[in-house]
């Protein structure tokens, strides 16, 4: 493993005033239609181009895909203070989620991830666990033996009822008929290859009147959420801890209609679809490798026998634990971190301009064969095998980094995991859709076809 961290050395040479390779001969032509005909296609390019940062020009914006561990652990955590998410990302998602913590910037976005925290401590994340093992019990229990299933619907029903109940305590099936339509009319108004994406909201094109029209109707549920959370009582207010709870104490001079809004539908944009993806490619990767998940049924029948799984037991699991790293290195939801400089810097000896946009794309780290041996292949025991302790730092961010990193790491792995091992203990699946899968870079990293699998009762 020490020769792999001996192989992290800049590409070539590189004087003042050079510039970084650029993709395409006329990059504005090239790189807009790359864009639009094959977002992944496009990064698959700048990946074979085997330099650490590679120019593009995307419908007039100037960017660099920055590829390499050691530059994006400098954008990310050591330099973080010179950058920020960008104009891009506020352009797209800004009137949705501007005001929300994932959005927000300096003071502001301190003080609200400060207020936040505490919903994401460790004691409160494992009081979760009843729940998470509860509600994927339930989806276990719609299964049959034989039944042929496209699981990611099953997968976002799931993760949404946990995120309803944990993080919000609302009533979430008046919630999801209000957010699936607008989580729909998002991620298509955000995929690289609508028309929509380029183009302001006010613009009538059917994706943005669905999307003004379902966030009016998601506006709508709040408020009637907001309304019953604030006629009650100090003594029921007391009780609650949850993301809402702590949202309504900052007040309403501070969290307002709109910044509520933005919060909520960032914890659910952010929290919902990354999980329901996480479990969905598992179960693909799963059903395809059956010594993987004859090896998985083993540790969950040593460890957990039949009884539920609960949060200890993860100590006791390295291979889930391993099988969720190695899902989440192949089909990582985040695809890519963005991020603009607010300040002239030099990247891998290249002057970068304030205003540039930099994709720091973990589709492209995580297969880099300079950090893993067979990137294309699933091996969840590469994890098991000293792989996390010989990778450069920033070789593997599934969850970002540096100050800005995922608020719902912790909860998000657990809550991974606690699914996994409570619907594996019931159910075995076999392959039915097989990868390679056809992909979208819609807001997450999305399967475009249904992803089906055979489950059958252990
Ligand atoms: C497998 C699941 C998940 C993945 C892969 C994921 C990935 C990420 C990544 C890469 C970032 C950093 C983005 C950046 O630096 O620009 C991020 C931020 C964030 N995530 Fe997650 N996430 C997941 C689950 C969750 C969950 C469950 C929640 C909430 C319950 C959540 C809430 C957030 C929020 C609020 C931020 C913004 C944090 C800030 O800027 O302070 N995420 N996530």
């Amino acid at each position: 493993m020490d020769a792999l961290r001996d192989s992290i050395e800049p590409s070539e040479p590189v004087t003042p005033g050079d510039r970084p390779p650029r993709l395409g001969r006329v990059p504005l032509v090239d790189n807009t239609v790359g864009m639009l005909r094959d977002p992944l296609g496009f990064y698959d390019r700048a990946g074979d181009h085997a330099a650490d940062v590679v120019g593009y020009n995307v419908a007039g914006t100037t960017g660099y895909f920055v590829c390499h561990p050691d530059l994006v652990e400098r954008v990310l955590v050591t330099d973080a203070a010179s950058y920020e998410k960008g104009a891009l990302l506020r352009r797209s998602l800004g009137r949705f989620i501007g005001e929300g913590l994932f959005l927000l910037e300096g003071e502001e976005w301190r003080e609200q991830r400060t207020a936040l925290q505490p919903a994401f401590f460790r004691e409160r994340i494992a009081a979760y666990g009843e729940t998470m093992t509860d509600f994927a019990a339930r989806t276990a229990a719609e299964w049959s033996d034989g039944q042929r299933l496209d699981v990611r619907p099953h997968m976002q029903s799931l993760t949404l009822d946990i995120l309803g109940k944990t993080l919000l305590d609302v009533d979430i099936e008046t919630t999801a008929d209000a957010l699936e339509p607008l989580l729909d009319a998002l991620r298509h108004r955000l995929d690289p290859r609508s028309l929509s994406a380029y183009l302001p909201l006010w613009v009538p094109t059917k994706t943005n009147r669905a999307v003004t029209r379902s966030l009016a109707d998601f506006q709508a549920t709040l408020d009637e959420v907001v309304a019953a959370r604030r006629r009650e009582d100090d003594a029921a207010r007391d009780q609650r801890d949850d993301v809402l709870s702590l949202l309504l104490s900052l007040g309403e001079e501070t969290m307002d209609r709109e910044r509520l809004g933005h919060q909520l539908l960032t914890f659910l944009v952010a929290g919902h679809d990354t999980t329901a993806l996480t479990l969905t490619y598992a179960w693909l990767l799963l059903a395809n490798d059956p010594d993987a998940q004859g090896r998985l049924h083993d540790e969950l029948d040593d460890v957990v026998g039949d009884r539920r799984p609960t949060p200890d037991d993860l100590f006791d699991l390295p291979y889930l634990d391993a099988v969720l790293n190695e899902v989440l290195r192949l089909y990582p939801p985040a695809f890519t971190v963005f991020r603009q400089p607010t300040e002239p810097v030099t990247l891998g000896g290249y002057d970068i301009s304030p205003g540039a946009q930099l994709t720091l794309p973990q589709w492209l780290v995580h297969r880099d064969e300079r950090w893993y041996d067979e990137p294309d292949a699933f091996r969840p025991e590469r994890w098991i095998d000293g792989l996390e302790a010989a990778l450069p730092d920033y070789a593997y961010y599934p969850f970002g980094g540096g100050p800005r990193h995922c608020i719902g790491m912790r909860f998000a792995r657990m809550e991974a995991k606690l699914a996994l091992a409570t619907i594996a203990r019931e159910y075995a699946v076999e392959a039915v859709t097989e990868p390679p899968l056809s992909l979208a870079m819609q807001i997450t990293l999305s399967p475009t076809e249904p992803v089906e699998v055979r489950v059958r009762e252990r």
